[in-house]
């Protein structure tokens, strides 16, 4: 019998039981792990990392040329437990021919939801109005007291018609939403059909919307794609939500616009730095509620999600087709 070859696994933090089970029942792995719930400092991940062969690692760790160098030649897979990859060099990933693997689909509905949650907790001003219960604010029913706005006939855009803001597009439409428009590197007939979105311009769609919903993947053609003009063009009484990555808005210009009374409220579940410092200027705004990025964690959803991160993993170390391979 031959001996099995036995890789050199690297996991950067603990993640959910089901994922863990199934690296650790691999026999021709010798898993390692950074056993805590907070993120590695960066030089141990740089020392834990020499000659392994497979890296398990989260949207958190960044892998960059450094890491990659420091790892070494073994690196053959790297296993994201996201579906977001804007953390990886891909480009010095795939000039060291090491594959990726990474979590779409199995995210989606917990994070649709989440998203949605977070348009309704933020349109309604949920949070100001629990916190008017606790601190004596409600003196009785006022007719003009804590009015927001509703999602009945109004006007919504998505940036990105992916597989998340499908949906929530399709979480959306039963609220009685009269119009979607969408926005993408190009038209998205098939998917836009369901909710007959068109395809419009970034202006336009920022102009013509009551309320907006970012969901597109973060590029370099989407970072800081929420700016200044984009928040010029909204109207004053929308609400924008971004459940994205924290970089494709400017925050200080989002701060602007939310403070002057530019547009009517903000809800983010991703922001820049994360976590956001807790002087940080966007929480001093009753109109601004920020989540810390928790899109997709469910229990069901976390766990899914490791598992796999874990299949990927494996399937890549083996030389087999990965469930979910991002191509390079
Ligand atoms: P998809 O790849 O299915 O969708 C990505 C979308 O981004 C596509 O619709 C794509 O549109 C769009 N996009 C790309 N470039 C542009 C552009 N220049 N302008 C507008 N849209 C653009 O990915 P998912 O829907 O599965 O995930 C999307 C992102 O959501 C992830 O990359 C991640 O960053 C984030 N996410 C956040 C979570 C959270 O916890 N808050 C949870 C899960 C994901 P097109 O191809 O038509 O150009
Ligand atoms: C992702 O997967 O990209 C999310 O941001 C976390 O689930």
């Amino acid at each position: 019998m031959r001996p099995v070859r036995v890789m050199k696994v690297f996991i950067t933090r603990r993640i959910p039981p089901e994922g863990s089970a199934a690296l650790a029942r691999a026999a021709d792995c010798e898993v390692e792990q950074w056993d805590s719930d907070e993120p590695i400092p960066r030089e141990d991940l740089e020392q834990r990392m020499a000659d392994a062969h497979g890296l398990l690692c989260l949207l958190s760790d960044r892998i960059d040329k450094k890491l990659l160098d420091a790892a070494g030649a073994n690196l053959k897979v790297i296993s994201t437990m996201s579906v977001g990859v804007d953390h990886l060099a891909l480009d010095e990933i795939k000039k060291r021919g090491i594959r990726v693997g990474y979590t779409p689909g199995v995210l989606t509905d917990a994070t649709a939801e989440l998203a949605v949650s977070l348009l309704l907790t933020t349109c309604r001003r949920l949070p100001e109005a629990i916190e008017e219960v606790k601190n004596g604010g409600w003196t009785s029913w006022k007719p003009l007291w804590m009015c927001g706005h509703g999602l009945s006939q109004s006007t919504v855009g998505i940036v990105g018609l992916g597989r998340i803001g499908q949906a929530i597009a399709r979480r959306l439409k039963p609220f009685g939403v009269r119009r979607f428009l969408y926005t993408g590197r190009q038209p998205r007939p098939q998917e836009a059909a369901e909710f007959q979105a068109e395809f419009v311009s970034t202006p336009e769609l920022a102009a013509e919307s009551d309320f907006i919903v970012v969901a597109c993947s973060l590029t370099p053609v989407t970072r800081g794609l929420c700016n200044k003009d984009f928040f010029q063009w909204m109207k004053k009484t929308a609400v924008f939500v971004n459940i994205s990555r924290g970089e494709v808005v400017d925050q200080d210009d989002l701060y602007q616009a939310l403070a002057s009374g530019q547009i009517a409220a903000a809800g983010l579940d991703v922001t820049t730095p994360e976590p956001l410092p807790t002087n940080h200027p966007l929480l001093t705004l009753k109109n601004c509620v920020i989540l810390p990025h928790i899109g997709s964690a469910t229990h069901r959803t976390r766990n899914i999600m490791s598992v796999l991160a874990a299949d990927n993993l494996l399937a890549g170390l083996r030389g087999e087709p990965m469930p979910s391979e991002l191509k390079l």
